[in-house]
């Protein structure tokens, strides 16, 4: 048991319930025990497959994208070429990798990682050790120069809140423990959520205020500066009501409130509401596109046809199950969804069927 469940039950104990939204926070990034500070959450051995960590194909065709971003924004000579929460780093890697192809790019990009957790920013360093990166905790004071930002299941494993309709009321969706177990609570407060949509007793609405905040700033910052932001996560196209924070462990699904910083958190994201914020700065959105839908128009096809001719028999299985992992229905090609945010460029970034 990590010491994150004493010290999540000390505060309760203290203070009385916690939001859903603090004990996430604690959960995810609590600076020793926190999942993304102290777990293997990634890859066969660890909690999930991302796509990046399931196929090379993934980071090479962002990196095509990011290509085609840079060329039509005239090239510029010097731009951040920036990934919020890369994990173990492979997208950046395999997009590097395929940004061979255009050593102008290569030049050009000034590669500046956002991540919280030192244990994963030595994996970054050690994977991408033949490239110049710096590393950041925030968006905050970065050069003023054009943008290129991938964000690839950042968005997700932001903390959320819950307000559950209660009568004419919200109330927000706290945690307490019953001397055994983490339990779902009410807050006794009823809370103001604003405009909700149509509801019914016991809906659950929720947001996530720091990916509003993360949105609103970059679109700031692209308003300044001129670029695209890459987000890939997964989530409804139009924004519902219902519970959708989630627990997985080991590849399953897990109990939410049980084993915190050993279990991977997330909620799915509201792109409706990201997309409001943008376009509210005076931002382009395309999408949301389903990630299937989105891959084969950057080529995935093509990059697997290729990838195949050169493969004995169990590498051309592997590549097939790859393919039908990013791009089908029935995995990751409709649930994941891809949306950008662009300014000042003179046609659209590639992959929305404009
Ligand atoms: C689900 S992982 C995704 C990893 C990677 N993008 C991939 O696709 O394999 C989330 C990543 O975001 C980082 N992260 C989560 N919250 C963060 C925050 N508030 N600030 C910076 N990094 C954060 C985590 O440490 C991790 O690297």
């Amino acid at each position: 048991m990590s010491p994150l469940t004493d010290i999540l039950k000390s505060r309760i104990a203290e203070d009385g319930p916690i939001s859903l939204h603090d004990y996430m926070t604690l959960a995810l990034s609590h600076p020793r025990y926190g999942y993304y500070t102290a777990a293997e959450p990634f890859g066969p051995e660890g909690d999930f497959l991302t796509a990046p960590e399931a196929s090379q194909m993934f980071g090479e065709l962002i990196g095509l994208w990011a290509i085609d971003v840079w060329m039509k924004l005239g090239s510029p000579e010097t731009f951040l070429l920036i990934e919020m929460g890369p994990g173990n780093g492979t997208l950046m890697s395999d997009a590097l990798r395929s940004a061979r192809l255009m050593p102008g790019f290569l030049k050009a990009a000034d590669i500046r990682l956002i991540e919280m957790s030192p244990r994963l920013q030595k994996k970054q360093a050690a994977l991408l050790g033949g490239y110049h990166v710096k590393w950041h905790t925030s968006l905050a004071d970065l050069p003023e120069v054009p943008i290129i930002l991938i964000a690839n299941e950042f968005f997700d494993a932001l903390p959320i809140h819950q307000y559950v309709r209660t009568g004419t009321k919200w109330h927000e969706r706290c945690v307490t423990h019953d001397g055994s177990d983490f339990k779902f609570t009410l807050s006794l407060d009823s809370v103001d959520v604003g405009p909700a949509p149509d509801s019914a007793e016991g809906d659950i609405l929720e947001s996530c205020p720091m990916g509003e905040t993360l949105i609103a700033d970059i679109s700031g910052r692209l308003r300044t500066s001129s670029g695209a932001a890459l987000i890939i996560d997964y989530g409804p196209a139009e924004k519902i009501m219902g519970d959708s924070f989630q627990a997985v462990r080991k590849h399953r699904h897990a109990a939410p409130l049980s084993h915190p910083g050993e279990q991977d958190l997330t909620a799915h994201v509201k792109f409706a509401t990201l997309k409001r914020i943008a376009e509210a700065h005076g931002i382009e959105v395309h999408g949301p596109t389903p990630q299937g839908l989105f891959l084969e128009r950057l080529g995935i096809e093509a990059r697997h046809h290729l990838l195949r001719q050169k493969a004995d028999e169990a590498q051309r299985k592997a590549l097939d199950a790859q393919l039908r992992r990013l791009t089908s229905a029935a995995e990751m090609g409709t649930l994941f969804k891809a949306m950008a945010f662009a300014h000042n460029m003179p046609t659209p970034p590639e992959g929305f069927g404009n």
